[in-house]
């Protein structure tokens, strides 16, 4: 027997392009303040946010999945039939089943690209740019679009004081591809289920239904911002220490836009040099979970903080309790 064929992928792995979608519906926070008995000062204090955006009934998951991914692809220069593989990281995309990806393959004109949804929560998008970089160097694709899309207004209860405030809208959207040099350093990724119950659809779908309302998000926002500001320095501290790389050759930081405490919390911890630029997108976006770490790339590159070919650290954490962290040269 000569047994099989071994799959060869690319030597290494990069992001090629990147894109965004923003809603169009800009909420400040003096719209949501009454219903959970709040003030701006409260919010802009405890979690750095002035405003979110909320998706009009238009912006679907799907819509603006779409338009981040056409900007990711033209910002690669790769058309969407060279796609073999499309990741949707999401937790709002409220139909259980198909996948919204193979939907959105199909929209972008992929020829019957691979297409399937992961969970992670607010981890999701790191998930997939590592699940994207090893397909790509294990011969399984050889451009994969990573999309981070949430619609959590819809999952989220307008009176809840611990939530309201702070989900939020959005998508972004990356290419993966091959490359010359390694532009996706080794995941540094993991889970932690004992803590499953602090951030979690509060019910079953059947349950929720019984009672006439949406099956929304609960939070016990205190510890997980407890363990997000300690644990995951650590996490980002051995991304860099696997990509090869020390804080003083780090060019931008980029965590998931949890809440502007934990983004400095994690810069302080991780003793970043001042000359490291920080997203913060946080401010005008709220927290938009799997979503949030391309869009704030995205407003980096557009405001000129990042550029092609700098370092950046994503640290991404959340609902699980699930992590990854990895650094990757801006495309
Ligand atoms: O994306 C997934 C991961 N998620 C995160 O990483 C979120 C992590 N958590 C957080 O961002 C923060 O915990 C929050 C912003 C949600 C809350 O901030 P906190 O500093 O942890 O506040 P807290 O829950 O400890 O509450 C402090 C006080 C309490 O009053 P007392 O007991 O000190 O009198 C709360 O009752 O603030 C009160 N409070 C509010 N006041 C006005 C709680 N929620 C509100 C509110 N408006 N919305």
């Amino acid at each position: 027997m000569s047994g099989l064929i071994a799959s060869g992928g690319a030597a290494h792995a990069a992001l090629l392009g990147l894109g965004a979608y923003r809603p169009s519906r800009i909420v400040p926070n003096s719209e949501i303040v009454d219903a959970i008995d709040s003030s701006d000062e409260w919010i802009q204090t405890r979690s750095g946010i002035k405003q979110r955006r909320w998706a009009t009934p238009e912006e679907t998951v799907q819509v603006m999945s779409v338009a981040a991914a056409r900007d990711a692809l033209a910002d690669a220069g790769i058309d969407a039939h060279q796609i073999d593989c499309v990741i949707v990281a999401t937790v709002s995309h409220l139909m259980q089943t198909p996948a919204i990806a193979t939907a959105i393959a199909h929209e972008l004109g992929t020829e019957q690209a691979a297409a399937f949804d992961i969970s992670a929560a607010c981890a999701g998008f790191c998930h997939g740019v590592a699940m994207a970089s090893d397909f790509i160097r294990g011969g399984s694709a050889r451009h994969v679009l990573v999309i981070g899309v949430e619609r959590l207004s819809d999952i989220t209860d307008r009176t809840d004081r611990g939530t309201a405030f702070i989900f939020a809208d959005g998508a972004g959207a990356v290419v993966v591809g091959p490359s010359d040099r390694p532009g996706i350093g080794p995941v540094v990724w993991g889970s932690d289920g004992e803590r499953a119950d602090l951030i979690m659809q509060r019910e079953t779908w059947p349950e929720a239904l019984e009672r006439g309302e949406m099956p929304n998000l609960t939070m016990q926002g205190n510890p997980v911002f407890r363990w997000a500001s300690f644990a995951m320095a650590k996490i980002g501290l051995e991304a860099l220490d696997r990509a090869g790389i020390t804080v003083d050759e780090l060019d931008c930081f980029v965590p998931h836009q949890a809440n502007m405490r934990i983004v400095d919390a994690l810069a302080r911890s991780m003793k970043l040099p001042e000359q490291v630029r920080i997203a913060r997108d946080i401010a005008e976006m709220g927290n938009t979970s799997a979503a949030s770490i391309p869009l704030a790339l995205e407003r980096m590159k557009r405001d000129g903080e990042a550029k092609s070919g700098d370092t950046a650290l994503f640290i991404a954490f959340g609902a699980g309790l699930a992590y990854a962290a990895q650094v990757v040269i801006v495309p």
